[in-house]
């Protein structure tokens, strides 16, 4: 009988950790607007010290979530840093850290040139590593991003960068773009100015083979007001 029950709690034991990292049911991809999430925040105005500042949404995050919970931090697993320049710059082009200066072939390899990466791997990929460890957690990201072109799908809605969209055609342009499928939209509103766009995000199957409406109960996209909003130039 104490076999039994010691054998149990083993089992649970061991399980245990498989279910943490497995409660992950859905993907929200994230691209931010550099000159939104950069001009917008008169509190903290040196934010951004990449120059030039990149003209196309880029890649914030990929954020595995369960319907129920936000999840973050799931487990210890390191982040690896990149050794070689070229898979730095292959990185940097699709999810630069706008935060930064841009590096050199001599100075890349300083934590700080990567721990924007570090952070949102600790942060969100360890959520899914038991689907995507490291590695595919990047790569699979940017995989994303060639894919699904915001910039573009805005143009089919006519609304392009210097204009003052409504939320709701900005929603709907998204919508229809990711056939029928509701966004999350992220604004940032600096005092007494309009809510300026910042983010977008799509929201996808834990496989990331399937579009799904990103879950009501998470959308930030309340952030963006009900009037018009800000897509700086
Ligand atoms: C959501 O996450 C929690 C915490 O990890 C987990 O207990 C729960 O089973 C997950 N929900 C589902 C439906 O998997
Ligand atoms: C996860 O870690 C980040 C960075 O340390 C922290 O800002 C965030 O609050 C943590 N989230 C949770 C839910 O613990
Ligand atoms: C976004 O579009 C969806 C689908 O039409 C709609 O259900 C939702 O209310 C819209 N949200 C906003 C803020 O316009």
């Amino acid at each position: 009988m104490m076999g039994i029950v010691f054998k149990l709690v083993l089992l649970i034991l061991m399980l245990c950790p498989l279910t943490i990292n497995s409660s992950f049911q859905y993907l929200t991809f994230v691209q931010q607007w550099p000159r939104g999430y950069c001009t917008v925040n008169p509190a903290n105005p040196s934010r951004c010290q990449r120059i030039p500042l990149p003209t196309v949404f880029t890649i914030h995050d990929l954020w595995p979530g369960n319907f129920t919970k936000i999840l973050q931090n799931c487990t210890k697993t390191s982040y690896t840093q990149l050794q070689n320049f070229q898979d730095w710059n292959n990185r940097n082009l699709r999810w630069p850290d706008l935060a930064k200066p841009l590096p050199t072939m001599q100075n890349f390899q300083e934590p700080r040139f990567q721990s924007f990466w570090k952070h949102e791997w600790k942060k969100h990929g360890t959520c899914s590593e038991n689907m995507y460890p490291e590695a595919t957690y990047f790569s699979r990201t940017i995989q994303l991003s060639q894919r699904h072109n915001i910039l573009n799908y805005l143009a089919t809605g006519n609304i392009y960068p210097g204009s003052n969209p409504t939320v709701s055609s900005v929603n709907s342009t998204i919508y229809r773009a990711i056939s029928n499928h509701v966004p999350d939209l992220m604004c940032v509103t600096p005092p007494r100015q309009t809510p300026a766009l910042v983010e977008i995000g799509i929201c996808f199957t834990a496989t990331m083979t399937t579009i799904i409406d990103c879950p009501s109960q998470f959308l930030l996209t309340g952030s963006c007001g009900i009037g018009t909003i800000n897509f700086p130039a």
